[in-house]
């Protein structure tokens, strides 16, 4: 059945706040394959919270461990990865992710990430100083500029086809 694939090896895009985490651990449970949250994985290896990882090595410092803990899943067989809202567009990250599994941009409107965010800023580097309408403003000009990323992704899932459905269907193609 669809619920015991061999081989499924998901990754989860799409900008902060659209539920990533989320959907990794629903379809860790529906489809018993192992979840893993990128950021939380980069945060074990550095042995500092993203935020941190920010402050003191800065951004582009977190985009290559990012990228760095990213290519460990080529070795595993079975994953379902929350990424981070940026893993898409740094590192020729897209690329790689596409080549090595099915890539999955989970895709809200920007006012239900404004929503969403602005009570989970502060452990959020790029937001955390940002008040609602600068929230707003931010989350939009990032989409746009990140969608030609998330646009390379194999399926996208927004609106109503957001559903537990959707993605059995997508897994039920990728034996
Ligand atoms: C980021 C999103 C975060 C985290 C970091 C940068 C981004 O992940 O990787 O704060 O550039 O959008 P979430 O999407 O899980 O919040």
């Amino acid at each position: 059945t669809a619920d015991t694939k061999v081989g499924t090896k998901i990754f989860l895009i799409g900008m902060m706040g659209a539920g990533k985490s989320f959907w990794a651990e629903k379809l860790k449970k529906r489809f018993k394959v192992p979840a893993y949250d990128l950021d939380s994985l980069v945060e074990m290896m550095e042995e500092k919270s993203i935020k941190e990882i920010f402050e003191e090595d800065g951004e582009e410092y977190f985009r290559k461990a990012e990228a760095k803990m990213l290519r460990l899943f080529s070795e595993k067989k079975q994953f379902i990865v929350s990424c981070g809202g940026g893993t898409a567009c740094y590192n020729d990250n897209m690329k790689w992710m596409n080549k090595h599994g099915i890539t999955i941009w989970i895709d809200e409107p920007v006012e239900v990430l404004s929503e969403r965010l602005s009570k989970e800023k502060s452990h959020r580097p790029l937001i955390k100083d940002l008040d609602d309408e600068a929230l707003n403003n931010f989350l939009s000009s990032k989409l746009e500029e990140r969608a030609t990323f998330y646009d390379q992704s194999a399926y996208r899932l927004s609106g109503d086809k957001l559903s537990e459905t959707a993605f059995s269907k997508i897994l039920a193609g990728h034996a």
